[in-house]
């Protein structure tokens, strides 16, 4: 028997580029690699800064091979921490979230730590006065805030957030008013939702930087971003955001009313779609009257969890308003590229993909991602 060769680079037509092989998806050792030169490198999207509502309040996420802890100290700050105890290595906090009083405790022999971290009592500890409390306090990870979303970073020295986060933005906006003009980090919560994917990270990331697939899975999207239906990749021209249809009254699943322009977003924003991809794991997308923000969490080479959230202004949800119209627009949009991701994901194994697939004339900017990839990745797994 034989099967049909696969064409290699080499032979491509002018017009098609090669995608990463599909090993790329499947191998753990790959996965592990970027565990360890992505996730565990960069800074990473963890939790919401509003859901650590209260001093103790506390989030637990797997950033990499890591469990870090998000919690509140008493002065209000946010602070994060590895979920290891500094005796004997157990997990402090099992659940995904939850709240302390004032401290935490490890369940194995009850060492207790602060909200800043230090250690403050353990059976016995009086007896050992030679323990500084302070360098077996627990191990912080660096955080910042934006968007109103706690970033953290485990490396030791942690890259420019500037450069690597706000400059996606700004990358894609041509400059930081554009989105700042949404006061992300003032909307509220109207509504979250969290997808398990089975499918790797770098899918997801190719799917949404390309809109080629627009026309045939997304039929509400189109209708209401009629340009989306060409497959033209608008949305990666700096500056660019794709315009409502005519007839569009608002960013919704049938095109009905939505909700007020967010005070300060410009008019030329108005009746407007941006999309900003911050590599790795986050995806945000500005419409006129609410942010929706995709965290990803990359738990295995074929498994994601994206949590997504849909941020309103704070009267919007104080008033109990109907958002369910505006939040099943981008729901059906997530259901169909996860879908379709999950579609590609065995292929990745398939002899039919051992030298990957193509991109098209509208999907070579994801072929920018790839050489991201493979440089960060020191040329593992070329
Ligand atoms: Fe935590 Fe012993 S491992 S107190
Ligand atoms: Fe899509």
């Amino acid at each position: 028997m034989t099967t049909t060769p696969v064409s290699p680079e080499s032979s491509l037509s002018p017009s098609l580029i090669a995608t990463l092989p599909g090993h790329f998806y499947t191998d753990p050792e790959i996965f592990r690699q970027e565990q360890e030169r992505l996730f565990e490198s960069m800074w990473f999207c963890a939790a919401r800064s509003a859901d650590l509502d209260k001093p103790g309040a506390f989030r637990t996420v797997q950033v990499g091979r890591e469990s870090v802890i998000v919690s509140r100290n008493r002065k209000g700050e946010l602070r994060a921490f590895l979920n290891i105890c500094r005796h004997r290595g157990a997990r402090l906090c099992t659940e995904e979230s939850g709240e302390v009083k004032r401290s935490l405790q490890c369940p194995y022999h009850a060492w207790t730590y602060d909200l800043d971290g230090k250690l403050i009592a353990a059976p016995n500890l009086v007896k050992m006065p030679d323990i500084d409390r302070t360098a077996y306090g627990l191990v912080t990870v660096a955080l910042r805030e934006w968007l109103g979303y706690a970033w953290v970073c485990l490396a030791d020295e942690p890259p420019s957030f500037e450069e690597t986060v706000i400059g996606a933005a700004v990358e894609r906006l041509g400059d930081t008013a554009s989105i700042e003009r949404y006061r992300t980090e003032d909307l509220a919560l109207g509504r979250r939702i969290t997808y398990d994917v089975k499918a790797n990270w770098k899918l997801i990331v190719e799917n949404f930087m390309e809109c080629y697939h627009c026309a045939t899975i997304h039929p509400e999207l189109t209708e209401v971003l009629p340009e989306f239906a060409d497959g033209y990749a608008a949305q990666y021209y700096v500056g660019h955001g794709a315009e409502f249809g005519d007839e569009i009254k608002g960013f919704t699943v049938d095109g009905s009313e939505g909700f007020a322009k967010l005070p300060e977003v410009a008019d030329d924003q108005d009746r407007r779609y941006y999309a900003i991809t911050v590599k790795p794991t986050v995806f945000i997308n500005l419409v006129p009257d609410h942010v929706i923000l995709h965290r990803m969490f990359p738990l295995a080479e074929d498994r994601t969890v994206v949590e997504c959230d849909w941020l309103y202004a704070p009267e919007v949800v104080e008033s109990g308003a109907d958002v369910s119209k505006s939040v099943e627009l981008f729901h059906r949009v997530n259901a169909q590229d996860f879908e379709a991701c999950e579609r590609t994901q065995p292929a990745m194994a398939s002899r039919a993909y051992r030298h990957g697939g193509v991109l098209v004339p509208t999907e070579h900017h994801i072929a920018i991602f790839h050489s991201w990839l493979t440089e960060h990745l020191g040329g593992i797994g070329a």
